[in-house]
């Protein structure tokens, strides 16, 4: 009785916030752990760039997808192609997949790389854990940008959000 209530479009409805939420998680929870890495244990962090990189390929990208194919049904269905939220929700994803793929995703292994050559060449004080690093202007700048991308995704997704949400221009 409760699930024959349920119509189709709801279940993609669904779907597409799901994705949205597993897809794009990453992006505001990666920001936290890198910076807290930087503080207090900068020796993972080629890992966590690392670990950035397959999140990218397993779940931002593919969650991505998912959202931009019950996006598109959703959009079909419910007659929605000429409002100005949907318009924004195929221009965010494609810069949200552009951005993905050649700053965050590409750049990562690269980062992790040199992040381990900065790593081996800075001392590890007696007795133990590494609380600091020194670290080359290459590193760094390119982690800069890797930030910057980072938190421009993350805003291009709020705005998406309250656009979709409010249904803007509908
Ligand atoms: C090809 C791109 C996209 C299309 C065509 C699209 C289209 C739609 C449509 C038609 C709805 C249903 C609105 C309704 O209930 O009548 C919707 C809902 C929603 N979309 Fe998208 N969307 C796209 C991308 C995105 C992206 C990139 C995000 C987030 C980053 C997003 C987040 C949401 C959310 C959270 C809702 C639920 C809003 C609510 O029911 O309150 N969408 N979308």
């Amino acid at each position: 009785m409760l699930i024959a209530a349920v119509s189709f479009p709801q279940v993609v409805l669904a779907i597409h916030i799901l994705a949205v939420v597993i897809g794009f998680g990453s992006v505001f929870a990666f920001p936290i752990l890198f910076a807290a890495a930087a503080r207090t244990d900068p020796g993972v962090t080629p890992w966590l760039l690392r670990a950035r990189q397959r999140l990218g390929r397993y779940l931002v990208n593919p969650g991505l997808l998912v959202v931009i194919i019950a996006g598109v049904y959703l959009a079909s269905k419910l007659h929605q192609w000429g409002n100005f939220y949907v318009g924004w929700g195929v221009l965010a994803s494609i810069v949200l997949g552009a951005l993905e793929g050649s700053y965050i995703v590409r750049p990562a292994g690269r980062l992790a790389t040199l992040a381990e050559r900065d790593l081996a060449a800075t001392a590890v004080p007696a007795g133990g854990q590494r609380t600091s690093a020194t670290w080359s202007p290459e590193y760094t700048a390119g982690v800069r940008r890797f930030v910057l991308v980072g938190n421009v995704m993350a805003l291009i997704v709020l705005l998406t959000v309250f656009f979709m949400a409010v249904q803007l221009g509908s």
